[in-house]
């Protein structure tokens, strides 16, 4: 009797998933989806880039030193100062993995590199070996394998393995693969690489043409032995394949497939919305596992049929991927131990000094509402750990709309212990103007890309979370702000990204002259 398969999960939302516009995540924000992603049961968990930047080389660092019970993996071109400070970022893991790539396919080899098949093939086979002089456990991915001519792809796979490489992993880079091309190409290099026996194979797909975990499941079929992945399926463009959707697949469809993987499947929606929540990047309503919509039953005959039976409309059951039946709901009686444990349920990990503010903030929260539901207090934890240095806060803000005439804002800002006021009579409508306000207090000009308002829970006193979109120097920044009042929420939406910005001129050694003398 041949034992199941078990497939690997690599996550790679903290670099690959990261690369998506506006999807970047402070140190914090990282620890937190790092530790979710352990309590998901993710296999690898690719933490970022470390030479691309000193944020990721201290983020790779930070989670690599301490995070427990998942491979911590860095990626790393085929070049010895980026394995070098790979290995740097990931000495501290309980177990690393150094990813190194290179692309193959001829397109990148005649545009990008320069560099001809036996160029390619050479620096490969260096680059793995100087990364396996670090440790033991390496990946190596020919970048664009899927429009790589097959016989060299076969060329590059076999030296890669020989110089070291423990997995292979096969990119569909720009999401060009189809389920029966990706299926045999990962059929071809079993069959004609003589010593792929020795290694992993790993499928990773890019969503362009909505295919990326359709293609991971061919892969599969064909004898992958891992699945790189994102949470809901964030990255680049159209985005990476959606971990929650292949893993579902694979469970769903054991009897196909006849595979395993270790994730705890009721931690997938609470791990999905930890990350739209850190993100800001909301998953559609209709998306499948984790939407909103994805376990309701409108249709007046499907309901009728689950009332009979619920297996008549549903393949999976609500509470296998973690979708709690109805909101715990907490109110003004409820105590720290309830805050802490629905905390601990949503996938946070709090310091017991965070768990207190965050318990300050929820009684007040619980005064204004009678009933205090999960979203609530997912959005209460994600104001305390954003960890966005607060380089100007709300003091005050008057607003005068009418319709037909243009509204007049008064705002104060503070910077530390000064304070500065503006009063604007601009723009198309109270949010313009306010956002108007905020730029003449804080002297920084950003363009707003995206404004969104949605209500955390239900109810006319529920709570407004908003997100908003800058862009500052051709970079995009993102802000949310949450309060019971829309326009309060807004404000703050805005100044974090505001403060994002500020930070981020800070770390570039180009700080704001501060413009805080008195009124102004
Ligand atoms: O899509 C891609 O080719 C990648 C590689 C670095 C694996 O992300
Ligand atoms: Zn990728």
């Amino acid at each position: 009797m041949t034992s199941e398969p078990s497939i690997k999960i690599f996550d790679t939302t903290l670099r690959d998933g990261e690369q998506s516009p506006g999807a970047s995540m402070n140190i914090s924000e990282k620890m937190e989806v790092a530790q979710a992603l352990v309590d998901l049961g993710v296999d690898i968990i690719e933490a970022g880039f470390p030479i691309a930047s000193p944020g990721d080389f201290e983020a790779v660092r930070t989670i690599a030193d301490n995070i427990r019970g998942a491979v911590i993996c860095g990626l790393a071109r085929s070049a010895n100062d980026d394995i070098d400070r790979a290995w740097d970022a990931l000495k501290g893991a309980e177990q690393s993995r150094i990813h190194v790539f290179l692309a193959t396919s001829a397109i990148h080899r005649e545009f990008k590199l320069k560099m001809d098949k036996d160029e390619i093939i050479r620096r490969a086979v260096d680059s793995v070996r100087r990364a396996a002089g670090y440790c033991p456990d390496i990946e190596f991915s020919p970048e664009d394998a899927s429009r790589t001519e097959i016989e060299f792809l076969c060329r590059v796979v076999e030296a890669a393995i020989d110089a070291g490489a423990t997995t292979v992993n096969i990119p569909d880079t720009v999401g060009y693969g189809t389920p029966a091309h990706i299926g045999g190409v990962i059929r071809t290099l079993r069959e004609r690489v003589p010593n792929i026996h020795r290694a992993v194979i790993s499928i990773h797909c890019h969503n362009d043409l909505g295919l990326a975990v359709a293609n991971s499941l061919a892969a599969v079929e064909q004898g992958a032995g891992q699945i790189e992945c994102t949470i809901n399926g964030i990255g680049e463009r159209a985005g990476n394949c959606a971990l929650e959707e292949v893993v579902m697949a694979l469970r769903t469809r054991h009897d196909h497939y006849r595979a395993r993987t270790g994730i705890v499947t009721e931690r997938l929606v609470p791990t999905s919305r930890l990350v739209a929540n850190i993100t800001g990047i909301q998953v559609q309503r209709n998306k499948a596992i984790v939407g909103r919509n994805a376990f309701a039953h409108e249709a007046g005959i499907h309901q009728d049929g689950m009332l009979k039976e619920r297996r008549t409309y549903e393949i999976m059951r609500p509470e296998d991927v973690g979708l709690a039946k109805t909101d715990l709901v907490l109110g003004k009686h409820s105590g720290r131990a309830a805050l802490a444990d629905r905390a601990k349920a949503l996938g946070y990990h709090l310091s017991g000094e965070q768990l207190q503010t965050v318990f300050e903030q929820f009684k007040i929260l619980a005064d204004k509402k009678k009933e205090v539901y999960d979203a609530d207090i997912a959005a209460l934890i994600e104001q305390e750990i954003r960890d966005v240095p607060e380089t100007w806060t709300i003091a005050g803000y008057r607003l005068v709309a009418e319709s037909g005439r243009t509204p007049t804002v008064t705002l104060s800002l503070k910077r530390g212990e000064e304070e500065a006021t503006e009063e604007v009579t601009v723009g198309d409508g109270p949010f313009d103007a306010l956002f108007h306000a905020v730029e003449r207090v804080t002297g920084v000009e950003v363009v707003c890309r995206d404004f969104n308002v949605h209500s955390v829970t239900v109810g006319k006193d529920a709570q407004a979370e908003v997100t908003v979109e800058v862009e500052h120097g051709g970079q995009i920044f993102r802000g949310r702000g949450v309060s019971t009042d829309s326009v309060e929420a807004s404000v703050r939406a805005f100044l974090n990204a505001v403060n994002r910005v500020a930070a981020s001129l800070e770390r570039a050694g180009t700080p704001l002259a501060p413009k805080v003398a008195g009124n102004v």
